[in-house]
């Protein structure tokens, strides 16, 4: 009997694993466009799709970071400036990648970009604040997915959403972990609307990774600011030592970030060039054997894990 089981689990493995390995032919015909590329995972991975042979079209944010890329990459990769919460520059590279990729229709579209400061307790924080990283993480993306989805359509390819832990566990305040939410949201409801047209839609979900997101220095600047503006009666009421621990925390999740970016861009590549995508990535082993099982478990048990 156990036997039998053990068989079938190392046989249920094997499937899944030549399935996993079953890669598309033909990269090269590929056009792949991907937000945030200055630093970080996107610069990484235009880097790692060109060098795939695949035509990349990477959106800047700078002139800078648009012109360091160009000179660590091909001469097939192509920039362009790209400011996601100005809806003109959204809709200025959208006709850009429209012309460049003519009728061969857009294969992959990577959402990116994010930021997460300002980031402090809610109570500390205006409307405003949240408002700042909702136009970046959440109506930017809305708005560069719903400018290009007609050409992702059209080569039936394929949709990668950079998530977060934080899209299953709110575990800081501010806009960042409700921008991460929304992300999900989207995600589930718009693979479900796509699958009729042959698009496939992946969500990668990092954990702490040295990228611009993560830099304890500006993180602690930042609620250090917050902190100083937040009313007299509200900071005695929280008291310095909470605002010293939220800093703390901070600086210990900046401490175990990795610097290998590339556990997180070969999901990324995985999405985009495997023959059978899967619609969820976790990345890194935090977020693969701590913050996804636990985001199966009763509030009750995150409450405890996370609460201060
Ligand atoms: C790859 O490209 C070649 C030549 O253009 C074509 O004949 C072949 O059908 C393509 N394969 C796929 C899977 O699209
Ligand atoms: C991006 O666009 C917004 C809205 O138009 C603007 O407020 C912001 O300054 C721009 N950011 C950069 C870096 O150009
Ligand atoms: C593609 O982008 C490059 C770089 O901006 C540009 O020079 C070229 O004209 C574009 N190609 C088409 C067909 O629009
Ligand atoms: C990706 O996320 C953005 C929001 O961040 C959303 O607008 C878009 O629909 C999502 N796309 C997919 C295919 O999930
Ligand atoms: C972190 O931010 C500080 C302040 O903005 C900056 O001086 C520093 O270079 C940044 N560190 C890294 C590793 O990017
Ligand atoms: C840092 O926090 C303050 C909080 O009042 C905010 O106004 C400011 O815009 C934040 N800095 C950045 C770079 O977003």
């Amino acid at each position: 009997m156990w036997i039998f089981l053990l068989v079938l689990l190392g046989l249920i493995l094997l499937y899944r694993w030549h399935r996993q390995n079953q890669i598309l032919e033909n990269l090269s015909d590929k056009y792949v466009f991907i937000t945030g590329c200055d630093t970080g995972f996107g610069r990484q991975l235009a880097k790692q799709l060109d060098n795939r042979g695949m035509k990349v079209l990477a959106a800047c944010l700078t002139e800078e970071g648009a012109n360091t890329l160009k000179k660590e990459t091909s001469s097939r990769l192509q920039t362009v400036i790209l400011n996601v919460t100005d809806s003109q520059s959204v809709s200025a590279a959208a006709k850009w990648v429209a012309n460049n990729v003519s009728d061969k229709g857009l294969w992959g579209l990577v959402n990116n970009a994010g930021i997460l400061i300002p980031v402090s307790p809610n109570e500390w924080l205006k409307k405003e604040d949240f408002r700042k990283i909702l136009d970046v993480n959440l109506l930017g993306l809305i708005d560069v997915t719903i400018s290009l989805l007609y050409l992702v359509r059209k080569s039936k390819g394929r949709i990668v959403n950079v998530s977060s832990i934080a899209g299953r566990h709110a575990i800081c305040g501010g806009g960042y972990c409700i921008s991460k939410f929304g992300v999900e949201a989207f995600s589930d409801s718009i693979r479900r609307e796509l699958k009729q047209f042959g698009v496939k839609v992946s969500i990668i979900a990092p954990d702490f990774f040295k990228t611009e997101i993560l830099n304890a220095t500006r993180l602690r600047e930042n609620v250090t600011n917050c902190w100083k503006k937040v009313p007299p009666n509200i900071k005695n009421d929280y008291g310095e030592e909470y605002y010293e621990n939220y800093c703390k925390f901070f600086d210990a999740m900046c401490s175990r970030t990795s610097t290998k970016l590339t556990i997180v861009t070969d999901c990324m590549e995985h999405a985009l060039t495997a023959v059978h995508p899967w619609t969820r990535y976790s990345g890194g082993l935090y977020a693969k054997f701590y913050y996804m099982p636990l985001s199966y478990l009763p509030t009750f048990v995150t409450d405890y894990l996370f609460g201060s």
